[in-house]
Parts: structure tokens; C-alpha cells; sequence
């Protein structure tokens, strides 16, 4: 038998050692370690084997049905779950705290059991009259959702095994449940892995869906939501930055869906309300006619949105100028700004410079570029853009400007909300979107566009 002797495990990253240590060797994240009771042995490695169940070996040509889904019938949800919930399956829901995981739940979970299905909501955070005061607040005080406010992994599986198998259970969260099979505290790698693994077999065996919710940590004190991604068949994260008012819902792990789909709320006084046209939450109130404002026509999975890139470009108010970019990466801002002075003739390297998405969102596309190099002209120029165009496209270190993806889907969201014009990378296709194109092949025809020599005035319009 293996010796039974405590090990320390790294909450951030599971890495197991037999010394405590302040600093994690494999992920270098501090005061994460945590000593657990070691983990019944893995495989039977000791003593003769137990004669196994035989299973069946099929090929891979047989072609399974595929179950119905479940639709919980919060659209936004179900399509970034990939067309609601598979039966059986696990998904696992991650975010910050406080960020509306618990209300996101017990509102799908309420819209669930209000078509007729048997939803299950175990509170291991709450207690029942919390959830309760909830669900009043949301106005769903009558949707048949079964309450229940446990932690211990044992009683809720005698609790489920004990009645027919629900169409939707959810745990909130999975860092309070614990099994009494191991010795660890509970929120400990080891027994948020193991209460979860067993949780997935319920799934699996009795066709429920599941969902579990797990806490994003930054110091690693509790187990994230990372010790069971593997786990489970999606993942969703749910964003949102404080101060704004919407929440993003995003698949980054999907093995029946696609996992560029993002979902979009809006927290409300009485839970969350789904947005079908984002763009107009994004683009807000556009009054405003100052210089450094561009329109960005981007893509968030198979939707578009538009937002609204702002920069800053002033004289430095200290020695070293400053770099301050929210919602972009400051990498890419550092690039642009490079191919703009070599390539544009716009040194703005002695600047201070600010870049802002609009709303709080996070843009990681590349074609987000062409929008915000026409912003930081707009505002070192002292040059407003035209209020009734967007822009997309790649910049290259050469200075050309590259076509981007799904260039119709992108200009048909804007000519929707009233925009005419875009300048887009030579060679974009996009007939009957109703919308002027200004195509443009490198930084010097936007430069001359977005406030250069001729100013931003009308611009010849190619069809
Ligand atoms: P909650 O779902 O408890 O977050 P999590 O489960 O991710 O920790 O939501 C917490 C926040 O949402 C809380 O600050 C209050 C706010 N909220 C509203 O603004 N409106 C509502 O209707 C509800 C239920 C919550
Ligand atoms: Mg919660």
C-alpha cells in the first residue's frame, strides 16, 4: 500500500509537492499552496487486479441520434450553450463574484420549470430564504424550481437518486460542495474536483443536465473554476466590468456548440434582461462630435457589434509620455501607434496616449485596428470623423491595411443602425449592404481620410 501522508497541492494549478512553499514552482503564483490529505491511490497499482465489466468496442461510422435539447428558454443562454442544454452533459458557469451567476441561473432554471420542466437549484452559498427574497425580487416567486440549500455531495446525490431524475440541476457554487470521502477543506482543489466528478456522473447516469457554478479567484484561496474544466462538457464565463451594467456570457469550452458565441445582459433592478441588439447598448448615445471617436464594426462569435474605439492624444503632462489602454491590448496600441510614424508620417511617440472601448468591452480582434489608428489620428489631428461611418480591418507592420472576415455580416449590422459609410481594406466585397464603401489599402489613405492633409470632409465614395 502506498504511504498515506499529506501532500500540499497549488490551488492555482494543482501542481502537487511534498514541501509547503510560498511560491508555486509550476505556475509561480504566491501563498497558494495548501496541504491536503493525500488522494486515495489512482488505478489499483497495489495488489492483484478487480475483474473489470466488460464494454462494448463499436466503430466510428455508427451514427448516434442526437438527443433533444433542452431549452431552458433564456434565449441568450441556450444559444451560447450551443442551442440548449444537452441531457446529461455538465456546464460549468465561471465568473467573478457577484458578477449575477446565481441570478443568471435561477432565471434559466425558472424560465425551465415554467414550460413544464423539472428544474433542481441546490444553493450551497445561500440560504433558502436568500434565494427566495431572489427570485421575488426577479418576479419568479412562482416558477415550480425545487429549492434546496445543502453542501455535503452525499446528501444531495441520496437527495436526487431518491426521486425522478431532473431535466436541469444546478449547484451554486462548486467551491462550497464537499464529499465526506476525503479530509481536505472544502473549496480545496481535491474536493471541489472530486464533489464535482461526482456530481458528472449523476449527469451522466441519470441524463440530468447540469450546471455548476464556480467562482473566478485572483489569489488562488479557493479552487477556481480551471481544477474542473476538464470535467465538464462546456464552459461558460460570465463578464462584466464593475460600474457598467451589462454582462457578458461567453463559451470558451463547448463539445456541442461553438465557442465564440457570446451572450449579452443587462442587469436590471429585477434580474437580468436579455439584449437581442447589442450594438445599440455599445454605441449608447452618440452626441458627442469631439475628435478621437471611431465606430469599430466587429464580430463577437457569429454576431456582429458595432463599438465605439475612443483615443486621447495630448502633450505629455510629464517627461515620459503615457499609455493607457482599456479594453484593447496595450501591445497591439503600441504597434499602431509604431506603423503610424513610420508609415503614416504621425509621430505620436512624445504623446500621452489613451484608448478606451466604449462600455467596457473587451475587443481582441484584429480588425479593430483600422478603427482605432483612425481614432488616434482623429484625435492628434484635432479633426472629428464623420459621425455616419464604421471601420474594419488588420494593419500590417508594412503599413498595408488587410481585409477581415465576414465583411457583409459586419457592414449589414451597421447600415441597420443608420450608419453609410465604411472604410474598409481594398478589395472588400459586400454588394447590396446598402452601405458607401471607402476602400483603403494602407495607414497613408486613412491618415488622409481621418484628418491628414484633406481633412475629414467628404471623401469621394467608391461603390
Ligand atoms: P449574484 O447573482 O448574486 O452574483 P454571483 O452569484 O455571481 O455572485 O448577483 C449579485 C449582484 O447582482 C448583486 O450585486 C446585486 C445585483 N442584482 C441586481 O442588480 N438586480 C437583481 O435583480 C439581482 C437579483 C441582483
Ligand atoms: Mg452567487
Amino acid at each position: 500500500m502506498a504511504k498515506s501522508s499529506s501532500t500540499f497541492v497549488c490551488q492555482s494549478c494543482g501542481n502537487v509537492t511534498s514541501k509547503w512553499a510560498g511560491k508555486c514552482e509550476a505556475c509561480g503564483g504566491w501563498n497558494t499552496i495548501t496541504e491536503e490529505g493525500a488522494a486515495p491511490p489512482l488505478g489499483n497499482n497495489a495488489g492483484p487486479r478487480k475483474r473489470g465489466r466488460r464494454i462494448a468496442l463499436e466503430d466510428l461510422k455508427t451514427v448516434d441520434k442526437e438527443p433533444p435539447r433542452r431549452i431552458t428558454g433564456t434565449a441568450e443562454f441556450d444559444r451560447v450553450a450551443g442551442g440548449g442544454l444537452v441531457p446529461g452533459s455538465a456546464l460549468l458557469i465561471g465568473g467573478d463574484p457577484g458578477v449575477g451567476k446565481s441570478t443568471l441561473i435561477l432565471q434559466a432554471l425558472a424560465s425551465y420549470a415554467n414550460k413544464g420542466g423539472h428544474a433542481v437549484y441546490i444553493s450551497g452559498e445561500e440560504a433558502m430564504a436568500q434565494v427566495r427574497l431572489r427570485a421575488a425580487r426577479m418576479g419568479l416567486s412562482e416558477a415550480k424550481v425545487a429549492l434546496g440549500a445543502a453542501t455535503n455531495v452525499e446528501d444531495i446525490l441520496t437527495t436526487l437518486e431518491s426521486q425522478p431524475a431532473p431535466g436541469i440541476i444546478a449547484i451554486d457554487s462548486i467551491q462550497t460542495i464537499w464529499t465526506s470521502a476525503l479530509e481536505a477543506a472544502p473549496g480545496t482543489i481535491a474536493q471541489v474536483r472530486t464533489a464535482s466528478f461526482d456530481l458528472v456522473r449523476y449527469a451522466k447516469a441519470s441524463g440530468a443536465a447540469l450546471l455548476l457554478v464556480g467562482h473566478v479567484t485572483k489569489d488562488g484561496q479557493i479552487a477556481g473554476p480551471k481544477a474542473v474544466e476538464h470535467l465538464v462538457d462546456a464552459v461558460l464565463y460570465f463578464e462584466g466590468e464593475r460600474g457598467h451594467h451589462f454582462r457578458i456570457l461567453r463559451a470558451v469550452k463547448n463539445r456541442f456548440g461553438a465557442t465564440d458565441e457570446i451572450g449579452v445582459f443587462e442587469m436590471t433592478g429585477a434580474g437580468l434582461s436579455q439584449v437581442a441588439n447589442p450594438s445599440a447598448l455599445f454605441l449608447g448615445d452618440r452626441h458627442s462630435n469631439a475628435p478621437g471617436n471611431a465606430v469599430f464594426a466587429g464580430m463577437e462569435g457569429t454576431r456582429p457589434l458595432l463599438v465605439e474605439i475612443q483615443a486621447l492624444v495630448a502633450a505629455p503632462a510629464y517627461g515620459t509620455p503615457r499609455r493607457a489602454v482599456v479594453g484593447w491590448e496595450s501591445s497591439r496600441l503600441a504597434m499602431i501607434l509604431a506603423v503610424l510614424d513610420a508609415r503614416g508620417g504621425l509621430g505620436m511617440g512624445g504623446h500621452d496616449v489613451y484608448l478606451n472601448v466604449a462600455g467596457g468591452l473587451k475587443v481582441g480582434e484584429p480588425a479593430a485596428d483600422l478603427a482605432a489608428a483612425a481614432a488616434l489620428i482623429s484625435s492628434f489631428t484635432g479633426r472629428a470623423l464623420p459621425k455616419d461611418t464604421v471601420y474594419f480591418g488588420e494593419i500590417s507592420l508594412s503599413g498595408d491595411v488587410r481585409p477581415g472576415p465576414q465583411a457583409e455580416l459586419r457592414l449589414k449590422e451597421a447600415a441597420k443602425l443608420g450608419f453609410t459609410r465604411a472604410v474598409v481594406p481594398t478589395g472588400t466585397k459586400a454588394d447590396g449592404v446598402g452601405l458607401a464603401l471607402h476602400p483603403i489599402s494602407d495607414v497613408a489613405e486613412l491618415a488622409q481620410f481621418a484628418g491628414g492633409a484633406r481633412g475629414p470632409g467628404p471623401v469621394a465614395v467608391v461603390k
